[in-house]
């Protein structure tokens, strides 16, 4: 099961302190062998982070990338293999927050590309809009979403896809689970051999209800992943 943590834009070097608990929880954690724990700082906190997570189960990731696979005129912008050299392993591609502001299919397929051509793992953010769930053309969405962005893309080994719902991202909302377990599984189809997390609103309640839903390979944690002890919670939780 994967586990991943993305704090958005939240944090500064004095929280990773909160880290310790996590670490310390994973030490004398029974099923760590089989858990995935990711965190997806800010870019700021990569660096700091990877220095506190060594000889520990984390790894660490970005929450996005630039396309280009060398340096460039582009103000702002961090190449994959810049990251890789701070200590990142995954990074976060197609995030709804980012399709919102202006990403396209087109520039994120070009991101995995160069992402994964530079060895980061990627954890590629698909999902529905609520206009399109009204709609009923999730599956359709869907299917362009994960056509295009994985266009042409050879290593996918190296790649999760969270399934998303624009709708429960920081909502409380979640999807009814029988509709949940059949969008898992329509993905599932689609992709084969790539694991396929949920993501939207998990907390260490709902997680209950989350786990029962057998073909879900982890989960993509937002808000809840800030505060430790409700991370450790949803870890602990899903295997009880
Ligand atoms: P949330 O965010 O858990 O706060 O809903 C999830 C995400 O955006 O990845």
């Amino acid at each position: 099961m994967y586990f991943i943590a993305n704090w958005k834009m939240f944090g500064k070097l004095s929280t990773l302190i909160s880290l310790n608990k996590v670490i310390k929880f994973l030490k004398n954690f029974k099923k760590s062998n089989i858990t995935k724990i990711i965190y997806c700082p800010p870019s700021t906190l990569i660096r700091p982070m990877s220095k506190m997570i060594i000889n520990s189960k984390i790894q660490v990731g970005a929450q996005n990338c630039h396309e280009s696979p060398t340096y460039g005129a582009s103000t702002g912008s961090i190449n994959p293999e810049m990251l890789k050299n701070v200590g990142a392993k995954y990074v976060i591609l197609g995030h709804s927050e980012n399709r919102g502001s202006g990403e396209t299919d087109k520039l994120i397929n070009a991101k995995i590309k160069s992402a994964t051509k530079s060895g980061l793992k990627v954890i590629f953010c698909i999902g529905e809009t609520l206009s399109q769930k009204r709609k009923k053309i999730t599956k359709k969405i869907l299917s362009k979403q994960i056509a295009l962005g994985l266009k042409k893309v050879k290593k996918r080994k190296n790649i999760v896809i969270a399934y998303e719902p624009v709708w429960s991202i920081g909502t409380g909302v979640i999807p009814k689970l029988d509709e949940l377990f059949g969008t898992i599984n329509f993905i599932k189809k689609k992709v084969r051999n790539i694991k396929v997390l949920y993501g939207g609103s998990v907390n260490p309640k709902n997680i209950n209800e989350l786990k029962l839903i057998k073909n879900i390979d982890g989960f993509l944690i937002g808000g809840a992943s800030q505060d430790p002890k409700k991370f450790i919670d949803i870890i602990k939780k899903t295997y009880n």
